[in-house]
């Protein structure tokens, strides 16, 4: 049973076939690289995260893999690292689980990275965004960040909100965009 954002989120990637090149914007502990290394066929897997925490705890997980790239930088940075279009990006915000809980994701550069996203996103791609609005400043970006969602031109982009209605206590939820085809 679907009983959590992470299981929405692997659902939504092992139904897409068409993954050749995939960008987790928020490593973390490395969990999402791995399964996205192990459940697609995308041939090129980049990771993003600014905490050499996250950078020793996702190779260490992953181990030596020439399909992986792991990036010491922040994710609205992303353009200085990648030009080609991209058929995945995962975005897990918040803090790292077990780290440093003051050191998160924050509206301003999460919606930076995503209006980038968007530029670089293939015509069948995804961009796959979980927000954890549980947290304070998590609630916040929660909301600028559905802000700047609700405005994108109806026209290009198909918006899914992907929610748990009966859950108490704010919890994680998914948003699913992608080019309206
Ligand atoms: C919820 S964790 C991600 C968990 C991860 N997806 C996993 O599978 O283990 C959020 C991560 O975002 C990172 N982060 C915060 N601000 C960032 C930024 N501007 N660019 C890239 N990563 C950032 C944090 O350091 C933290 O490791």
């Amino acid at each position: 049973m679907i009983d959590h954002a992470t299981h929405i989120v692997k659902e939504l990637i092992l139904r897409d076939e068409n993954i050749n090149i995939a960008v987790d914007m928020t490593a973390g502990n490395g969990n999402d690289s791995k399964f996205i290394l192990e459940n697609t066929k995308a041939n090129k897997v980049f990771a993003f995260d600014i905490q050499e925490l996250a950078r020793k705890n996702t190779l260490d997980l992953i181990g030596d893999n020439s399909k992986f790239n792991f990036i010491l930088d922040s994710h609205a940075n992303i353009d200085k690292y990648i030009n080609k279009k991209v058929d995945l990006f995962i975005f897990n915000l918040g803090y790292l689980p077990k780290g440093d809980k003051n050191i998160t994701t924050n509206w301003q550069s999460s919606i930076i990275a995503i209006k980038k996203s968007l530029e670089l996103l293939s015509p069948r791609g995804k961009i796959i965004i979980t927000i954890y609005p549980g947290h304070p400043a998590g609630q916040i970006e929660s909301e600028k960040i559905n802000e700047f969602l609700r405005n994108l031109n109806y026209k290009k982009y198909t918006v899914l909100s992907l929610a748990f209605t009966n859950k108490i206590n704010n919890p994680p939820y998914v948003m699913l965009i992608g080019h309206k085809i």
